[in-house]
């Protein structure tokens, strides 16, 4: 019997590791002209250049490319029916995403397409979305509910999002966002907050259909007082949490996150310096969000000299959504990091693997090359991995693995 499944030899590593006290390493971790193997679907070990390697059922030559961690995008909303392009005609001409949202449109008119939308047609569309992704090296991903605002649909879009996780050599972890718009039925938020504690959280988490529930705290959306009831009610039924937070004003709502020990504030544009520690204390992901930053044609810009001064770990993600982010490439909001908000390509990359799998709740398993963790990732015929944030659509993956088989 081989010692290995899978030896991948004469490659460079980003191994994106941390020191021990949890500090990133210096380079991407790179470890370089190295081979690593793979044993029942982890990370099993690694070889410098002169070691003896060992026997593998599976071996390939990696001819001097580099291998990264999967790819992880934390944030998407890759269920969704129709698409909002009239909305993107108008807002060129100058009515601003509240205000086509205050007119009925923007998230309210994606509600009405979802549930018009046969399963059938929801699923051949996020298929399609989530194809794009995989291609480009995404192993992991992230999929929120939030255009079905019902118990019915919430529940409907929840399923299709672990349907796809289980038809696609991908890991999917869902998100419930049923506090993400008032749906037609309500005329009050508070009604609605109650039917959300009261029968959506409940039924979702009894079907084990979420992982972590979340909420659009804005003044289109929902008040730090109505968050936090759906955050208390999350909790009591031990789902994880995660906001849409400060994206448009300055709601307070990361503090919000933070002191709920939320996995991650996301958006974050309008979080003020003065607010960051709190993030840092309570061991809560700044999720950056740059294409929706571009899409909306954003001034302002999170803080990420604080962020960065405090050791906040920063995700970047795509927030696949027909409104304000209507981009299925991982790889671009990952140029869009560096060109728009100013990241190095190295947090750029820890935004998509090490990062993005804290912001998840999976830091411990995926998002590192280190050993024990889940073979998750991706051979590039690169020079250097800065090659990987520099271009769009320069590069693709020569291979991608998915706890260690081969996609
Ligand atoms: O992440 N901010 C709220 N939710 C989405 C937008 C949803 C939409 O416009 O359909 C976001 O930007
Ligand atoms: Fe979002």
């Amino acid at each position: 019997m081989s010692e290995v499944d899978l030896l991948i030899s004469n490659v460079n590593l980003a191994s994106m590791i941390e020191t021990a006290d949890g500090q990133p390493m210096a380079d991407y971790g790179t470890m370089s002209n190295t081979s690593m193997g793979i044993k029942g679907g982890k990370i099993h070990s690694f070889y410098p250049p002169a070691a003896t390697l060992p026997t593998a059922t599976t071996h390939i030559d990696g001819n001097g490319g580099w291998i990264t961690p999967g790819l992880i995008d934390c944030h998407t909303h890759l269920v969704w029916g129709g698409n909002r392009a009239r909305e993107f005609e108008w807002r060129l001409q100058g009515i601003s995403y509240e205000e086509i949202s205050r007119r009925g449109g923007g998230i309210a008119s994606t509600v009405k397409a979802t549930r018009e939308a046969s399963d059938e047609e929801l699923k051949t569309a996020a298929q399609q979305r989530l194809n794009s992704l995989m291609a480009e090296g995404v192993t992991c991903v992230e999929i929120k509910s939030g255009y079905g605002l019902s118990l019915q649909h919430e529940t409907r879009l929840l399923r299709i999002a672990r349907e796809l996780g289980n038809k696609n050599a991908v890991a999917v972890q869902t998100t419930l966002l049923a506090a993400h718009a008032l749906p037609p039925e309500f005329s009050d938020k508070d009604s609605y907050i109650d039917e959300i504690c009261e029968h959506i959280i409940p039924s979702i988490a009894e079907l084990k259909l979420a992982d972590a529930v979340d909420v659009f705290c804005e003044g289109i959306g929902f008040s730090t007082q109505q968050c936090q009831r759906v955050f208390s009610v999350a909790k009591a039924y031990n789902l994880a949490i995660k906001g849409h937070v400060e994206q448009l004003s300055d709601l307070k709502g990361s503090l919000l996150v933070a002191k709920n020990a939320g996995l991650s504030a996301d958006h974050i544009e309008y979080l003020q310096a003065q607010d960051v520690p709190a993030l840092k204390s309570a061991g809560t992901v700044a999720v950056l969000l740059p294409g929706a930053f571009y899409a909306l044609k954003e001034q302002q810009l999170p803080p990420i000299a604080a962020l960065r001064e405090h050791a906040v770990p920063m995700a970047v993600a795509t927030d696949l959504n027909p409104g304000t982010s209507p981009q299925a490439s991982l790889r671009l909001a990952m140029n869009q990091a560096c060109v728009l908000f100013g990241l190095t390509p190295q947090e750029s990359l820890a935004g998509v693997t090490r990062d993005a799998a804290k912001a998840l709740g999976l830091g411990h398993c995926k998002g590192q090359l280190a050993v024990g963790f889940d073979a998750d990732l991706v051979l590039w015929d690169i020079g250097h991995p800065s090659e990987l944030c520099y271009g769009v659509n320069l590069c693709q993956p020569r291979e991608v693995f998915y706890l260690g088989r081969r996609r």
